[in-house]
């Protein structure tokens, strides 16, 4: 099958590993955002980034897409260097970033790597509306359906590539919580059926609980200068993994200590600091 890369020779819809080795990023040379990023994602595994805001999850998942480009060591994608962007990744945001006068069939369709033929493209792009329950859809605009079947067009858009590596930035950061699980199934349903390695950065230590086989916590050590990967962790059990289960209750607390947030839910350094006032306010 031909890539469309313009890096490797890697085809399409084969899931492939990922390489951070000695990795930094510093916009600013004086306060360097990520440094020593050594972090090796195996083909077909779902790796979670969780970290605080601003320590530079989306900086690493930009550059791994070639979005961005390293000040320091360097990312290969199933061995090969990440150069400007990159055929071989495709990347999922927040919002879903759908044109509004294409119907969702024609904006799953604008994944279609050029050159595909015309009778594969659509039967991959029904096939990919039915994976994602989008089938009745098809032909409704972006403003006619909902915030959640807006992120699984967006889902199924970024597969239409049939990407080795799927990067996906807070996915389902703004949508509800009942919907946010459904997503979370869709995205384990995906994973099965279509190969590919997914890096997904996420706020929530419960959705890194379920999805990844691995999370790595990402922040700053004591010294407050650039972030890098503070500890990684591999989930135990099989997907779908029991929600309620002891040990991921103990795994969660341990994160979310790393995370700064103690068992009760309160920030670290913050409820120390902050006088509530005497009622009435
Ligand atoms: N293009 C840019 N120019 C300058 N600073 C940037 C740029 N992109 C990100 N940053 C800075 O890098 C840091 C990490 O940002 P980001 O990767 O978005 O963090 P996160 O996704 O973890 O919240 C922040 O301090 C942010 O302001
Ligand atoms: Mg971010």
């Amino acid at each position: 099958m031909p890539s469309d890369s313009a890096t490797s020779t890697t085809p399409a819809g084969v899931a492939v590993s990922v390489d951070f080795a000695g990795l930094g990023r510093a916009f600013d040379p004086a306060k360097p955002v990520l440094a020593d990023v050594d972090l090796r994602v195996e083909p077909g595994e779902i790796v979670a980034i969780i970290g605080a805001s601003g320590c530079g999850k989306s900086t690493l998942l930009r550059i791994a897409g070639g979005l961005d480009t390293p000040t320091a060591g360097s990312v290969s994608i199933d061995g090969t260097p990440v150069a400007t962007f990159d055929a071989r990744t495709a990347v999922g945001f927040q919002e879903p970033r759908l044109l509004p006068w294409r119907s969702i069939a024609d904006n799953v369709a604008l994944g279609v790597p050029r050159g595909t033929p015309k009778a594969s493209a659509r039967a991959g792009v029904a096939r990919l509306l039915d994976l994602v329950g989008l089938a009745d859809a098809a032909e409704q605009r972006p403003r006619e359906v909902s915030g959640g079947m807006a992120q699984r067009a967006s889902l199924a858009r970024a597969l239409a590539r049939r990407p080795g590596v799927l990067l996906l930035d807070e996915p389902f950061g703004a949508l509800d919580a009942l919907t946010r699980l459904k997503m979370q199934d869709l995205l384990l349903d995906i994973h099965a059926a279509e190969p590919t390695t997914v890096l997904l950065v996420t706020h929530d230590v419960d959705e890194a609980l379920q999805l990844a086989d691995r999370i790595v916590l990402l922040g700053r050590g004591d010294d407050g200068g650039a972030a890098s990967i503070l500890e990684i962790v591999t989930v135990p059990g099989r997907r779908p993994r029991d929600r309620g289960s002891a040990e991921l209750a103990e795994l969660r607390a341990s994160l979310l200590a790393g995370l700064g947030i103690d068992r009760h839910g309160h920030a670290r350094g913050i409820a120390s600091t902050t006088t509530i006032p005497a009622f009435p306010y």
